[in-house]
């Protein structure tokens, strides 16, 4: 009848209009996560800028005026500050091309994730005293562009982390690809650590490394798992579904 099928086109608009309400709230939250991604890059480079660069730039400057200082009273105080000065400055030239380094991969742009990590695992074993391994599944395969540069800034922070804390003489970057999933696991024989503390800990702005990753995990629709224990080492495993994975992580690209 006439008014049976007008019930049924308000009730399939009832359902349209709860889609589309759904869908408009994936789209917003997965916008806010980006924004938050970015935010606490910039924040984190701010971070680095002032506390790396900047104080090495300020410490140069006031041996070099110290010098200025002891110009022609006492040559030999004059000659030391001098050199800190210019040591000094050399830091700061290394320091600001491993932050622009950071912010521009190396590769990755022009030649894809596998090429980047085999450039960045080379100089992270020279710049430390450790071993670096890249294991890469011949059967890992392109990813779009998103994906890639997501799972590099992976390995950047998870490496930048062992870095910083593990004190370990080996550490282990591995790309495994079966038909369900592409993983990526960073290990290091290291220190260890509580994730339940780090997990807690209340800052704001601080200690983001590990939200970072696993936020980029999940717009990918994957999992992250984190293991650690003071003394065994570290190990994060990343795990993408193969079916995202070949596709953008915008829901909005996806649906238009
Ligand atoms: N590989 C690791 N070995 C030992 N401890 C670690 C390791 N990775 C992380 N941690 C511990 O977990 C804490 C949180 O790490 P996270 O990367 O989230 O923050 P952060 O490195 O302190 O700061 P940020 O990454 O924001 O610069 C670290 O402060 C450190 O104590
Ligand atoms: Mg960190």
């Amino acid at each position: 009848s006439y008014l049976a099928s007008e019930a049924s086109i308000a009730l399939d608009n009832a359902h349209l209009y709860r889609e589309v309400e759904i869908q408009g709230q994936q789209i917003r939250s997965f916008v806010e996560n980006v924004i938050t991604n970015e935010e606490q890059d910039s924040r984190r480079l701010a971070l680095d800028l002032h506390d790396g660069l900047v104080q090495l730039i300020v410490a140069s400057y006031q041996h070099l005026q110290s010098a200025q200082a002891w110009r022609r009273r006492d040559p030999d105080a004059e000659e030391k500050e001098l050199e800190k000065g210019i040591q000094l400055l050399r830091r700061a030239i290394h320091e600001a091309r491993r932050l622009i380094g950071e912010l521009r991969p190396a590769g990755l742009d022009d030649f894809g994730l596998i090429h980047a990590l085999q450039l960045y695992v080379a100089q992270l074993s020279a710049d430390a005293d450790w071993e670096v391994s890249l294991d890469i599944d011949p059967d890992w395969p392109p990813c779009p562009p998103a994906l890639e540069a997501a799972l590099f800034r992976i390995v950047q922070e998870a490496t930048a982390n062992a870095r910083k804390y593990a004190d370990a003489a080996r550490i282990q970057v591995k790309l495994e690809a079966d038909d369900e999933e592409l993983s990526l696991t960073i290990r290091d024989w290291g220190k260890g650590f509580d994730p339940n503390e780090v997990a807690s800990l209340p800052q704001q702005g601080l200690h983001i490394g590990l939200i970072g990753i696993r936020e980029r995990a999940r717009l990918w629709g994957g999992r992250c798992t984190i293991r650690s224990q003071p003394g065994q080492g570290t190990t994060i495993e990343i795990a993408i579904p193969r079916a995202r994975a070949s596709l953008s992580p915008q829901p909005i690209a996806a649906r238009s």
